[in-house]
């Protein structure tokens, strides 16, 4: 196939273009290197600079021809989000709907949308919880992300562009930003090798579901044939607080450092963690990573990378 890869310079999305150049398809990225990397780049892929929302983004359309989207380009921070509600919207809806405007005219196939089951639900009424949970997201972040889903079933009805929903967990692996506002697994691990102390928001025993990127690869490289037109939780279904995941992590890398504890932090949820039966059933997807191998991985490509 050829695929269009958005945010294919960032953490998730360079993995999957990884993956599907591993799994032999053509594939190209457009990322404005907001937080991506060029370092991240697979050099096998067609690179454009771009914003997703720039007006010149059909011209890449005509140049490539992709059968799918995969559309991973984000302002992925809940904090950016309700610090800047209108940039938020200006890269996650406006974005979406500029790439979702291409795929029509140049006649993409299918779009797979890169969602957060840790955002939409909001604070969940049951869990783990299930793609059927009412969405009361809690965040502009989340907001925008349930607005992308509903855009989505929108371009399916009315111009019959196929879509896949992945509602990932919290996703942590080599290549995430160890410097960001989320991403609690590369922050710890960083800042614990360089002999810090992190510092854990709120008491620490909100509990989330923490999800290694190679999993998620697996869920996009199943999406581009199968799940037409649904929803899927991507996660592990285990809650994981993060108290434990501090221990662990100071664990594997022999540190006994006290963490510090902060203010709890605007829009973060208690507990939420994912019912994932349904990509069971329709992807054949299941998580294969175990905590402390992933916890391990990530640690390892920590120390091999300058801070
Ligand atoms: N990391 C997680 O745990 C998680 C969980 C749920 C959903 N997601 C979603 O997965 C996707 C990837 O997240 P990530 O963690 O890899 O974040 P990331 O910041 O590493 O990746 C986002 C990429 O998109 C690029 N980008 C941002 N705005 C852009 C724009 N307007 N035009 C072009 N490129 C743009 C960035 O430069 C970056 O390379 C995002 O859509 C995010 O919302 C991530």
């Amino acid at each position: 196939m050829k695929i269009l890869v958005t945010g294919g310079a960032g953490f998730i999305g360079s993995h999957v273009v990884d993956g599907y150049l591993l799994a032999g398809h053509q594939v190209a990225v457009v990322d404005n290197l907001s937080t991506g990397k060029k370092s991240n780049l697979n050099p096998a892929a067609a690179f454009y600079e771009l914003d997703v929302a720039s007006p010149e983004l059909g011209s890449v359309f005509a140049a490539e021809g992709p059968d799918l989207v995969s559309h991973h380009a984000a302002q992925a921070s809940v904090k950016v989000s309700t610090d800047d509600p209108i940039f938020d919207a200006q890269q996650n809806v406006v974005g979406l709907l500029n790439v979702l405007g291409a795929c029509v005219k140049y006649g993409v196939k299918k779009v797979i949308f890169a969602s957060s089951g840790g955002a939409v639900y909001g604070e969940p009424r049951r869990l783990p919880v299930k793609e059927n949970h009412v969405l009361r997201p809690g965040s502009p972040y989340a907001i925008a992300k349930m607005a992308g889903e509903h855009y989505l079933r929108y371009f399916a009805q009315d111009y019959g562009l196929e879509h896949t929903i992945l509602r990932y967990a919290n996703i942590y692996g080599p290549r995430q930003d160890p410097f960001g506002e989320a991403g609690v697994v590369a922050i710890f691990s960083r800042i614990l090798l360089d002999g810090g102390t992190p510092e854990i928001h709120w008491d620490g025993e909100q509990r989330k579901d923490y999800l290694f990127v190679g999993d998620a690869v697996r869920a996009n490289l199943l999406a581009l044939t199968k799940g037409r037109n649904r929803a899927y939780n991507i996660g592990t279904g285990q809650g994981t607080s993060v108290n434990e995941l501090f221990q662990a992590l100071s664990r594997i890398i022999g540190t006994s450092v006290k963490p510090r504890f902060g203010p709890k932090r605007l829009g973060d949820l208690r507990l939420s963690y994912l019912d994932c039966n349904r990509a069971r059933r329709e992807l054949g997807w299941e998580p294969q990573v175990a905590l402390e191998v992933g916890l391990k991985r990530t640690v390892d490509y920590f120390r091999n990378v300058n801070s």
